[in-house]
C-alpha cells in the first residue's frame, strides 16, 4: 500500500541543524533554527529550570496519567504571565505540546466550528503555519505584511485583509517577535487592529511564542491583553519552549476566550477531545517544571531575571548589527530573535557553501545565533553575496 505515497521533502528549516551539525569548518555561524544562544553560542538549560528539575527529582512520587488537559495547574499559573491577570471562566485553557501543538489544536477547533472560515494571514509567516492550516484544510488566504526590501510592516494592508473579511473568519498574529521578519505591531497598530476586529468580528488566533525576548515580559504581550480584554473570541497559542528555553520537552499551552463559561466548557471539552485523538496527553516532565518555578516565588524571580537578561542580549546584539552596515539599520526597530534579509536563494546558498554562514532559504536570520564579534565576519560574508 505505500507505494502510493508521495516522498516528502524533508522541512527545510529543521534540515539546518543537520547540516550546521555536519560541518566541520571551526568559524561556522548557525543563524538557522530559532534557538536562543548565549554569549558562547550555547542555549543554555536556565538556572530556574536546573533548580525546578531537581526538586522535582526529590519530589515526585508518581507519573501516572494527567489526562487529555495536561496539568489544569500548570495552564492556570501561566495564565497571569500571558494575560496579566486571571482571565476568568471565559477563558479555556489546554496544555499542548509546544506551540506548534497549540497553533494545531487552534485550527483544529475552528475547522470542526466553521469548516469553510478562511484564514487570514501576513506574509511572510513562519512556513509551518501554512503546513498546519493546509493539514487541517483550512482556507488561508494571504496578505503582504513585511516588505523585506524595505523593512516595513504593512498595517494598511492587514486591516484592510480584516475589514474585506466576514464575522466568523480568523487572523492568525503574531503577538510578539515576529517570525520571520522581527516586524511588530505597535501599540497604536495593536488598537486600530482590534477597532477592525470589533468592527467584522473576525477572530484573531495570536501566535505567541517568544514572549519575554522582544520588549521583556509585559511589553510583548500588550496585543495579547489588549485584544483579549476588549474581544468576545480570542485564541492564544503559547509558547514555554523558548521563554523557559525548553525546545525539546514541548511545553505550550492554546487559551481560547469564549462567549460566556459555557460555551468556554464546551471549547474545553472539544480541545480534550482533539488532544484525546491527536496525542492522547501531553508530555508532563516541561509543563512540570514551568510549574514548579511559577509555584515557587523565589524561582520565578530567578526566571524573570534570567528571560529580561535574554531579551537584553538580543537588543544588544540587534544594535551592534544596525551599527555595522546600512542594509542592516532596521534591526535596531525590529524586534525579537528574527529578520529576514533581503537574499534571493543563491545568495543564502552561497552564504553557506563559502562563508560557512547559516540562514533560512528566506534569508531569515536568528539574531541570538550571532556574538557581537563575530558581526565584522557576518558583515564581509553579506558584501560578498551582494547584500549592500
Ligand atoms: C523556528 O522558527 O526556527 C522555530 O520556531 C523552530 C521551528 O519549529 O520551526
Amino acid at each position: 500500500m505505500f507505494d502510493t505515497l508521495p516522498e516528502q521533502p524533508a522541512d527545510a528549516l529543521l534540515a539546518l541543524i543537520g547540516l550546521y551539525r555536519a560541518d566541520p569548518r571551526p568559524q561556522k555561524l548557525d543563524l538557522g533554527v530559532g534557538v536562543y544562544r548565549d554569549d558562547s553560542g550555547v542555549t543554555p538549560i536556565m538556572a530556574a529550570v536546573k533548580a525546578a528539575e531537581k526538586v522535582l527529582l526529590e519530589t515526585r512520587t508518581t507519573k501516572a496519567y494527567l489526562g487529555p488537559e495536561g496539568d489544569p495547574v500548570y495552564t492556570d499559573l501561566l495564565k497571569p504571565i500571558v494575560f496579566g491577570k486571571d482571565p476568568g471562566g471565559r477563558v479555556a485553557g489546554i496544555q499542548t505540546p509546544g506551540g506548534t501543538g497549540a497553533v494545531r489544536l487552534a485550527a483544529d477547533l475552528v475547522a470542526l466550528a466553521r469548516p469553510d472560515a478562511k484564514i487570514l494571514y501576513g506574509a511572510p509567516t513562519w512556513p509551518n503555519h501554512l503546513q498546519i492550516l493546509n493539514a487541517t484544510r483550512l482556507k488561508a488566504v494571504p496578505h503582504p505584511y513585511f516588505d523585506v526590501k524595505a523593512q516595513t510592516v504593512n498595517v494598511a494592508s492587514l486591516v484592510a485583509a480584516i475589514e474585506s473579511a466576514s464575522a466568523g473568519d480568523v487572523v492568525l498574529l503574531h503577538g510578539c517577535c515576529h517570525n520571520p521578519t522581527g516586524g511588530e505591531l505597535e501599540p497604536a497598530d495593536w488598537r486600530t487592529v482590534l477597532k477592525a476586529l470589533q468592527e467584522t468580528g473576525v477572530v484573531p488566533l495570536i501566535d505567541f511564542a517568544y514572549h519575554g525576548l522582544g520588549k521583556g515580559l509585559e511589553g510583548d504581550a500588550y496585543g495579547v491583553r489588549l485584544l483579549t480584554d476588549n474581544l468576545d473570541e480570542v485564541m492564544v497559542a503559547y509558547s514555554c519552549d523558548k521563554n523557559f528555553g525548553l525546545y525539546r520537552e514541548r511545553v505550550g499551552a492554546l487559551y481560547v476566550k469564549a462567549r460566556d463559561e459555557k460555551a468556554a466548557s464546551v471549547v474545553m471539552s472539544n480541545l480534550a477531545a482533539f488532544s484525546r485523538v491527536s496525542w492522547s496527553m501531553p508530555p508532563d516532565h516541561g509543563a512540570a517544571i514551568v510549574r514548579t518555578i511559577l509555584e515557587d516565588p523565589e524561582l520565578t524571580r530567578i526566571w524573570r531575571e534570567e528571560i529580561d537578561r535574554m531579551g537584553a542580549r538580543v537588543r544588544g546584539v540587534r544594535s551592534a548589527l544596525a551599527a555595522a552596515g546600512p542594509g542592516l539599520k532596521a534591526h535596531e526597530t525590529q524586534t525579537g530573535m528574527f529578520s529576514t534579509l533581503a537574499l534571493g536563494p543563491e545568495q543564502v546558498l552561497a552564504l553557506r557553501k563559502d562563508h560557512a554562514v547559516y540562514m533560512a532559504g528566506s534569508g531569515r536570520i536568528n539574531v541570538a545565533g550571532l556574538h557581537v564579534r563575530d558581526i565584522p565576519a557576518f558583515v564581509t560574508a553579506l558584501k560578498a553575496v551582494g547584500y549592500p
